[in-house]
């Protein structure tokens, strides 16, 4: 807890009202509800999803909310506009023009660090460009695990942007792939999940192989087998359940390969790197990138496209050099 009037000196923390904040669905900043004794309780957590349930609670005590926030809204204005256009583009040459100028932008933060940016500022653009899960499933999602659900929307926009860089431009294509990120564990995530699930779903993202071997050390066959069959399993369960959020069947077969590794120490099929398509080096990357106990911090994705190098798969590396150093928009466009 701390003194919140001499927390709001600093003009990033600005007092509002909760109804404000409901037109978000990720938490733009730390959200701080203001006790009787001027303490300030965070509430919520930059990313969080904006539980309504959570808001109304505090809401109700009258006293406005304090936001410490760290979105950047003009930036976020300005790539949106551009995805706008790729969304409405009449022909190729309009959407590699839009493609060409949205990964301007993001390379000159993501890649070039030339200004600040951090990774709220891209979850916030993914959730304002393509979001549309409806608020029955966004629950189911979202209360099997908090930071999942959180970190599940960065590797969806991230999937985007590589996909860009890779050369994909339609945008439902696109929108689909965005989503087909919150999917990944469905199948884990229909009943709650115990701690032990939850590690093995963290340490597997850290290093592949590694979440199996811990989960079979300290668990029954049967916790298990609904590890290692979940990417199937969570398959054929959105397909049953959920399939009219996706405009194509496409991206489905995506969630069946999320766990395969590029080292070939992955789930359920122990694919090697050249044994994947495009699409599966994408979802594999982008849910490599992220760590779900990790806080959102300010700054965070200055050179982040970077840095993930190591992590991803050779081609989208490649690919993203290749987009982010090219010498106008010309040579971004030939990369299309
Ligand atoms: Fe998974």
């Amino acid at each position: 807890m701390t003194d919140h009037l001499s927390m709001l000196n600093d003009e990033q923390k600005i007092k509002i009202q909760g109804q404000e904040l409901l037109k978000y669905k990720f938490a733009p900043g730390n959200i701080f509800w203001i006790k009787k004794n001027n303490k300030l309780v965070r509430i919520l957590k930059t990313g969080d999803y904006m539980d309504s349930e959570i808001l109304y609670k505090y809401m109700n005590k009258c006293a406005p909310l304090v936001l410490e926030r760290l979105i950047n809204v003009k930036w976020i204005e300005e790539v949106f506009e551009h995805f706008m256009d790729l969304k409405h583009a009449k022909n190729l040459n309009e959407q590699i023009d839009a493609r060409a100028k949205i990964l301007k932008l993001i390379g000159k933060v993501y890649w070039h660090g030339l200004a600040e940016g951090s990774l709220i500022d891209l979850i916030n653009l993914g959730e304002k460009v393509f979001f549309k899960i409806p608020p029955k499933i966004t629950r189911e999602l979202y209360q099997g695990e908090m930071n999942f659900f959180k970190m599940n929307a960065l590797t969806g926009i991230v999937s985007v942007l590589f996909s860009l860089t890779v050369g994909y431009m339609d945008f439902e294509f696109l929108e689909d792939i965005y989503h087909v990120s919150f999917f990944v564990d469905y199948s884990l995530l229909e009943n709650k999940i115990d701690w032990t699930m939850k590690e093995a779903i963290v340490l597997e993202v850290k290093t592949p192989g590694e979440g199996v071997k811990e989960l079979s050390k300290q668990t029954g066959k049967e916790n298990l087998n609904r590890f290692v069959s979940h990417p199937g399993q969570s398959y054929l369960g959105v397909k049953e359940k959920i399939k009219d959020l996706f405009n194509t069947k496409d991206c489905l077969h995506l969630l069946t390969k999320h766990h395969e590794a590029l080292n070939g120490l992955g789930f359920p099929f122990g694919l090697a790197e050249n044994q994947l398509s495009d699409l599966e080096s994408i979802i594999i990357s982008s849910s490599r990138c992220f760590q779900s106990d990790k806080e959102l911090i300010p700054g965070d994705g200055k050179e982040f496209f970077k840095d993930i190098r190591k992590f991803i798969s050779n081609r989208i590396s490649v690919a993203l050099k290749s987009c982010f150093e090219s010498k106008g928009d010309s040579n971004i466009s030939k990369a299309a």
